[in-house]
């Protein structure tokens, strides 16, 4: 079967990421976060100061964006990629609900995406990779075979994220996890570079009410028609 690109975009907490990965292993393809590479970026941002509560220094995290290595690393027990930032593995790191506040923001500034949209264009260059993210099918890559757009209801998608944290074992309040869904969409869907659309081509999903099988098996079934159509 010849190797293809999928993209799968979508807004936060629709578990593009989960699906991403089933399809990945079962096609036995390189899945790329690449959101993972934004939080990335926005804790080195945190680290430095660059950016807190009072204020962000864009003009700083730009000149310093040189600095920043970021690398996806296999793990065999967990049968998945982690993310680590200059050699660190940042994986739990940039989970974390301060993470996720400050994000949107940083992945607003047009010289980080340029910088991660090149890299992810290169982790891609060989096809048989399954990328998800915001932009993936309208920028990233434009021409990928199978383009997936998932959607759920901001509540739905705020109780997945809750129940997540929660079994991490941090205390989060409901109302802030949705909060931050909703301004996250907002933010997403309305910057200037690269806002988070649904491309022409894209099929959406909306899985506000399908389980995880459900979606894995409809979205291979999008993946095999698209294969069986080259
Ligand atoms: O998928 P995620 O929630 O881990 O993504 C974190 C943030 O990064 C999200 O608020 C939007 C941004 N993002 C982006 O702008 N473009 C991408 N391709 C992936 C993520």
């Amino acid at each position: 079967m010849k190797k293809i690109t999928i993209a799968i975009d979508g807004h936060s907490s629709t578990g593009k990421s989960t699906v991403a990965k089933q399809i990945a292993s079962h096609l036995g393809y390189t899945y790329v976060d690449s959101g993972a590479m934004y939080r990335a970026v926005t804790l080195f941002a945190m680290q430095n100061n660059f950016i807190t509560k009072e204020a962000f220094n864009v003009n700083t995290l730009v000149e310093n964006l040189h600095k920043i290595h970021i690398q996806f690393k296999f793990n065999k027990d967990l049968g998945f990629s982690e993310v680590y930032l200059n050699n660190k593995n940042i994986e739990k790191e940039i989970r974390t609900l301060n993470v996720s506040a400050f994000v949107s923001q940083v992945a607003a500034v047009p010289e980080v995406r340029y910088q991660l949209v090149k890299q992810q264009r290169k982790m891609g260059e060989d096809k048989g990779v399954v990328m998800d993210g915001r932009d993936i099918g309208t920028v990233v890559f434009p021409n990928a075979e199978v383009k997936i757009f998932m959607t759920a209801s901001a509540e739905v998608r705020a109780q997945r994220r809750f129940d997540e944290l929660v079994n991490r074992g941090d205390k989060v309040v409901f109302e802030d996890v949705l909060k931050n869904v909703k301004e996250r969409d907002y933010i997403d869907s309305h910057r200037a570079d690269s806002p988070l659309i649904k491309a022409n081509d894209a099929i959406e999903i909306d899985n506000s009410s399908l389980t995880q099988e459900e979606q894995l098996h409809k979205i291979l079934t999008i993946i095999q028609d698209a294969q069986k159509s080259m």
